[in-house]
């Protein structure tokens, strides 16, 4: 679907468009596969080769005026579901997943998934920024370990302190005292 312009073109299934009249700009190619339900924002641009599945929404989060509809680069791929809000750029080689809400740029050559859509590939390598649960910082364990190191120190401290080191007696040298004895 296209809509919000003046060939509102709502409840009708559109498979191919190359120009939205209403004022969406589309590349070349844009492949929209079992268009159903897709809709794109007045002002959205869409590079070359773009494929976008059912369910699609290209649209606004309701808080910004003027350009308010997503940029999506060229060789994207919004897959089926996928809702992408908000006036920021999608770059040229992304995949988009199926049933994400993408709220953010995207960098170009991403994969993004989930709710709120996230980087989850980037040049062809896995984004490790998943939260790794079982080897979570303990605060808690981190102070008592300080705690416990400064309690050392100070034990060591006051023995130093009740038996001071004992001092060599005065006199004569010990090397010259050697020496007479032989
Ligand atoms: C996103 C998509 C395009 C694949 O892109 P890709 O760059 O090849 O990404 P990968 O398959 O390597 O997946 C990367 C990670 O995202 C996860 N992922 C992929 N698609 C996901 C989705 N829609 N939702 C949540 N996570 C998803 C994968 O499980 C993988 O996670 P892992 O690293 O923990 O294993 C694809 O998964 C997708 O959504 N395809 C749907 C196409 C469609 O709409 N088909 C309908 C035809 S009718």
């Amino acid at each position: 679907m296209v809509h919000g312009g003046p060939d509102d073109l709502a409840n009708e299934p559109v498979f191919h468009r190359d120009r939205d009249p209403s004022g969406a700009r589309i590349g070349r190619r844009l492949f929209i596969d079992h268009g159903m339900g897709v809709v794109i924002g007045e002002t959205c641009e869409i590079g070359d080769d773009v494929v976008i599945y059912q369910g699609v929404t290209l649209g606004g989060t309701g808080k910004e005026k003027g350009k308010r509809h997503p940029t999506i680069g060229n060789r994207v791929v919004i897959a089926s579901g996928a809702k992408v809000l908000g006036s920021f750029r999608v770059g040229d080689n992304c995949n988009i997943g199926a049933n994400s809400v993408v709220l953010r740029e995207v960098p170009s050559n991403s994969t993004v998934v989930g709710i709120p859509g996230r980087v989850v590939k980037r040049d062809g390598q896995r984004v490790s920024d998943r939260l790794d649960h079982t080897n979570l910082p303990d605060p808690l364990i981190e102070t008592f370990r300080a705690m416990q190191n400064e309690i050392n120190e100070l034990k060591l401290e006051i023995g130093r302190l009740k038996n001071p080191p004992k001092e060599e007696p005065e006199g004569v040298p010990v090397s010259a005292a050697s020496h007479d004895n032989y």
